[in-house]
């Protein structure tokens, strides 16, 4: 492994502490192959307009296509793989109360091996009917074109992906989770998030006033960087591996 410098104050934050939050955001899965949302060039809303593909008018009024760019992101799910900052943290979580906090829609936590994952976002491997809210199981092939028809639910209604669009309420149970552990807390990491999407963005403030230590896991300033303890400049890949490593040793 390459040998990375750890700040001491997060190697002391990160012993001392009984329980630890991680936050996750797209920068988490970035190493792994899959885009984020807002990085300049390469982000998904970079390339893409949200409000055609992730809102619940853009459902009613193209199905089609919105179903066929979720079929697309399945599919360059199937073809990457958990990153070293994933498998960091699951290494972590098998030996200290590591509770994972993700608003990534990809399984790529789980993958790694990490056994308690919130996702406060919901999960692009699921399906329910957007009328009875009934789930699916459905397969992932290919789009043949830039619209393709999801599937009937037999109510009547459609099968859409579950997944929290701009405008809807988060999973009720899962977001109580992720407050009870921003609550709960002793240190909490924010890694690879922009910390601009509420009500997540809200959880490190939660923690803070509960007395928590919280450190920002970040190659770039972020909206939540002001509010950290203490920031890091690094990658999700570089940084949890090394982090990991010097708790070991100390
Ligand atoms: P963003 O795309 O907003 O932010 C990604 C963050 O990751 C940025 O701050 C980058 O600097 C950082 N980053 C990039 N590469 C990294 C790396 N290798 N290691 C660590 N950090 C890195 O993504 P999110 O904050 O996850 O919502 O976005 C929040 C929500 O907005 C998403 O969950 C999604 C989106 O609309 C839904 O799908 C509901």
């Amino acid at each position: 492994m390459k040998q990375v410098d750890v700040p001491e104050e997060l190697v002391a934050a990160a012993a001392k502490a009984r329980t630890v939050a991680v936050l996750t955001g797209a920068g988490m899965s970035a190493e792994s192959g899959l885009p984020t949302f807002r990085d300049a060039q390469t982000g998904l809303w970079s390339k893409y307009d949200p409000m055609t593909l992730a809102t619940p008018e853009a459902w009613n009024e193209d199905p089609g296509l919105v179903w066929a760019w979720y079929q697309n992101r399945r599919i360059q799910l199937m073809a990457v793989q958990p990153n070293d900052g994933h498998r960091a943290l699951a290494q972590w979580g098998a030996c200290r109360d590591v509770k994972i906090v993700t608003q990534n829609v990809d399984d790529l936590h789980e993958r790694a091996g990490s056994a308690e994952v919130t996702h406060v976002h919901g999960s692009l491997l699921k399906s329910h009917c957007d009328t009875c809210r009934t789930g699916f199981d459905v397969s992932v092939a290919p789009p043949e074109s830039e619209r393709v028809a999801p599937p009937d639910c037999g109510c009547g209604g459609k099968v859409r992906p579950s997944i929290v669009w701009f405008g809807e309420m988060l999973p009720e149970v899962e977001f109580g989770h992720a407050v009870a552990h921003a609550q709960n807390c002793e240190l909490m990491l924010l890694v690879g998030t922009s910390g601009i999407v509420y009500p997540a963005a809200g959880l490190p403030q939660l923690a803070l006033s509960r007395g928590a230590t919280v450190v920002e896991i970040n190659p770039q300033e972020t909206d939540l960087s002001d509010r950290a303890d203490l920031v890091w400049r690094a990658t999700a890949a570089t940084a949890l591996p090394a982090l990991v490593e010097a708790l070991a040793l100390s």
